[in-house]
């Protein structure tokens, strides 16, 4: 039997994509006993509607409308709401410890001494394969997985040099918040060795209603109608759509 969130603790707990049934049983189990929730904006509706009516949920996502939290904003959150003894969820899409600032906020609650318990989540990466029905890895064409960002701190798109030779052979590339710029990187992808009729999928809102699927190949990519954000990229010869 799953304990109740405890009084003083934060959870960092992966939502995963947004169907609650994608939950894990934990997950689910401390979105309805925790008193404050700290969701991102990419968590659907459907997860949050798991909480107890009781709760305190706080959006802190960064472009969630609201005048913009900063980072140091959402660790003073967990500190001030677990320093006053309430069970606080930090609730972010996929997995917290994938593409989430998740090492900031574990820092932070070290350094404040609170205690904390990680609950993983689905990555967008497995969601987005399941849903377009794909193996990520194939044992003839694709023995490494690599989870990848186009995005650095600065918030630019990376330059060809910090990728190149960044990508084996015989991979299957993912790669989350690609930005918009399909042009440019569609260039530094092949400029860093990957062929440029490698198939490549764009995703956009996968597992929502609005899902939206872009089938091309990494040079096309460049022309290629892609969906709105959230956008994920699967590139590599084992993605395989019907
Ligand atoms: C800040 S990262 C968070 C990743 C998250 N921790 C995970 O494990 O999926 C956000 C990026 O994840 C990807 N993403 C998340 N949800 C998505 C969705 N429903 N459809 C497409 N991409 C998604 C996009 O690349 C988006 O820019």
């Amino acid at each position: 039997m799953s304990t109740d969130a405890e009084p003083g603790f934060v959870y960092l707990v992966g939502a995963g994509p947004g169907d609650p049934d994608l939950l894990t049983l934990r997950a689910a189990h401390l979105l309805r006993t925790a008193d404050v929730i700290l969701p991102d904006d990419l968590v659907s509706d459907e997860v949050l509607a798991l909480a107890s009516p009781t709760a305190d949920i706080i959006p802190v996502g960064k472009r969630c409308g609201q005048p913009r939290i900063t980072q140091a904003g959402i660790h003073a959150l967990m500190l001030e709401h677990a320093q006053a003894d309430r069970s606080v969820v930090r609730l972010k899409s996929g997995d917290p410890l994938v593409f989430g600032r998740a090492g900031e906020e574990i820092e932070s609650l070290r350094a404040a001494n609170i205690p904390f318990e990680i609950v993983p989540g689905i990555s967008a990466a497995f969601a987005v394969a399941a849903s377009l029905q794909t193996p990520l890895t194939d044992r003839t064409n694709a023995s490494k997985l690599i989870l990848a960002t186009a995005h650095h701190a600065a918030g630019k798109v990376e330059l060809t040099p910090s990728w190149s030779g960044s990508f084996p052979d015989a991979a299957t590339l993912v790669i989350y918040m690609p930005g918009r710029d399909f042009a440019a990187l569609s260039a530094d992808l092949i400029a860093s060795g990957i062929p440029p009729g490698t198939p490549c999928v764009a995703v956009s809102k996968a597992t929502t209603p609005d899902e939206h699927i872009c089938a091309t190949t990494l040079v096309n990519l460049a022309s290629a109608e892609v969906g709105p954000a959230p956008v994920i990229l699967l590139i590599g010869h084992a993605i395989q759509l019907p």
